[in-house]
């Protein structure tokens, strides 16, 4: 199929490179990492498809968002806020990505930051200031939405509440 040949070639080196399948070692949602990173590409891929946006980008910067090793609950190295640095580094690192796709990597946390805005009380050592990572762009927004829709479904939180819904509405407010 048409759609499917497209993301494999937008994507494949970095699905084969060993650097990335060393994340399915990873545990992640009750997943590997791997497998969260090829859920969040291919979502945001179709999604940016629908509107219009960059769909390679989108798809690159999903594989990637969290491309980064050991737990995100560790409160050393790899908090909620720093993986999404520390796996742009790592991008970087091993693969040609541009400026967009760095910093859409850099701010996949947004919806995180949201909520700890809204709850300051969530890992209260953590300070923060949400508009630090605000997506740049619509595929940024996207990536993002991707991230919080894929990790819902992947902690098996299958019967979304009317308060996720709302929250969902709102960052597809924002993308648009
Ligand atoms: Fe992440
Ligand atoms: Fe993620």
């Amino acid at each position: 199929m048409k759609i499917n040949k497209e993301y494999k070639e937008f994507t494949k080196n970095i699905i084969e490179d060993e650097h990335f399948q060393a994340l399915k070692e990873d545990n992640h949602h009750g997943t590997n990492r791997f497998e969260h990173c090829k859920r969040v590409s291919y979502l945001s891929y179709l999604l940016t498809k629908m509107l219009k946006g960059k769909e390679e980008e989108a798809a690159v910067a999903g594989l990637l968002h969290d491309f980064f090793y050991g737990e995100t609950n560790s409160k050393v190295a790899i908090s909620y806020l720093n993986h999404p640095k520390m796996s742009a580094k790592n991008a970087k690192k091993y693969f040609n990505i541009n400026d967009n796709e760095t910093k859409i990597i850099e701010t996949h946390m947004y919806h995180y930051a949201l909520v700890k805005s809204i709850f300051p009380f969530i890992n209260k050592d953590e300070k923060i200031k949400s508009k630090n990572y605000r997506p740049t762009s619509k595929e940024g927004f996207i990536v993002c939405l991707s991230d919080l829709l894929v990790s819902i479904f992947e902690v098996g939180r299958y019967k979304i509440k009317y308060d996720t819904c709302l929250y969902i509405l709102f960052l597809m407010n924002i993308i648009k």
